[in-house]
């Protein structure tokens, strides 16, 4: 069965066919207005989130499907202390296809490897956020046309921003794709989006943390909000909080036809001058994450009982008792997993589930 923990469960084809059926349904609306009749989605989310539920809730009504769940933790079996493997259990029983998003990461991995529906990873943490990726492709695509050869800017929060870590993964799949990484230093790409990402898959990038500097050879600039509730020391944020903002005078210096993305919520990195600006494509991203999540629920639908379209082989875990993972927000120092590693690139160990250097 298919689920979607990070991009690259999708192959680089299942990805272009998302991308497609969700130009199809952009062209197309009616016809795919029934295709959910009698199926239920799940959305179980632990933390909070406006544009995401709201577009995975949207997307299955108009497919004539429905939608169950909880957006408050407090309000469910989590407060008496369920653990996801047993909620994801319990909820498969009512439930075609779930989606969830956890501050804890790795906990759509660990639901995954219990459950019997599809699970599709809603955000875990500051590690993933593969829907996000799949809106952010679409919006490439509708804006500039095409994907392979473009220059893209990450500004803000690149290290606890996950969108930006798995849209960098799925764009390692595309052809000469060149990244600049526009932070401030305390909030630089994590390592392992560098080696085991970048460097393996040869995606050309470079750090900078001068936004007008980098502006003006970019297609497509996408600003991050910086994630307070992901920095353990108060005054770390208070320093960094206001980095990199996008205003009228710094869009002057870019290109003509660069789009601007942002995942949204912003708080104030670009001013609200820049929203009338033709290359603000910001709320036209958060039309295409509806639509783009349509085409996933029905391609992960029709996909769960193919065989052609498994998980991705992975070399077998590392179960070594004298390693540990040392992130406080990793599933396994929170409920209780195994502990598994996989050896990365550079001959680094890393935490199976959250990707932390343990060696
Ligand atoms: C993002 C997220 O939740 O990671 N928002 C979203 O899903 N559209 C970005 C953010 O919270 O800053």
């Amino acid at each position: 069965m298919k689920h979607l923990i990070d991009p690259t469960d999708l192959t680089k084809e299942e990805i272009d066919q998302i991308v497609a059926l969700a130009e199809d349904i952009i062209a197309h609306r009616e016809r795919y207005q029934g295709s959910m009749a009698h199926k239920k989605l799940a959305t179980l989310f632990y933390e909070p989130s406006t544009r995401t539920r709201l577009s995975f809730t949207a997307a299955m009504m108009e497919l004539g499907g429905n939608v169950l769940g909880f957006s408050n933790p407090q309000n469910s079996s989590v407060s008496k202390g369920e653990t996801v493997q047993d909620t994801v259990r319990v909820v498969g029983c009512f439930a075609d296809i779930i989606a969830m998003r956890h501050p804890i990461e790795g906990a759509p991995l660990v639901a995954s490897e219990v459950s019997r529906v599809p699970i599709i990873n809603a955000g875990d943490g500051s590690h993933s956020h593969p829907t996000q990726t799949l809106t952010d492709l679409l919006t490439i695509k509708r804006e500039l046309g095409h994907i392979d050869g473009i220059t893209i800017g990450f500004c803000g929060d690149l290290r606890f921003g996950r969108t930006v870590h798995s849209l960098i993964k799925a764009l390692s799949r595309y052809k000469d794709i060149k990244v600049v990484l526009i932070a401030p230093d305390e909030l630089r790409l994590p390592d392992y989006i560098k080696q085991d990402v970048c460097d393996k898959m040869g995606v050309a990038y470079r750090e900078t943390n001068s936004l007008d500097d980098a502006i003006p050879e970019l297609d497509v600039l996408y600003m991050t909000r910086v994630q307070k509730e992901r920095f353990l020391d108060e005054d770390e944020f208070d320093r960094v909080k206001d980095s990199f903002v996008l205003d009228a005078r710094r869009m002057a210096l870019a290109k003509e036809k660069m789009a601007v993305l942002h995942p949204l919520p912003r708080v104030n990195e670009i001013l609200t001058e820049v929203d009338d600006d033709p290359r603000a494509a910001y709320f036209r991203q958060v039309e295409n994450g509806k639509l783009v999540r349509m085409a996933l629920i029905i391609s992960l639908m029709e996909w769960k009982n193919d065989p052609a379209h498994g998980m991705p082989e992975h070399d077998a875990p590392i179960l070594n008792p004298a390693l540990h993972c040392t992130n406080p927000k990793c599933i396994c120092n929170n409920e209780k997993h195994e502990s598994r590693f996989r050896l990365a690139e550079n001959g680094i160990t890393r935490c199976w589930y959250c990707d932390s250097k343990v060696r």
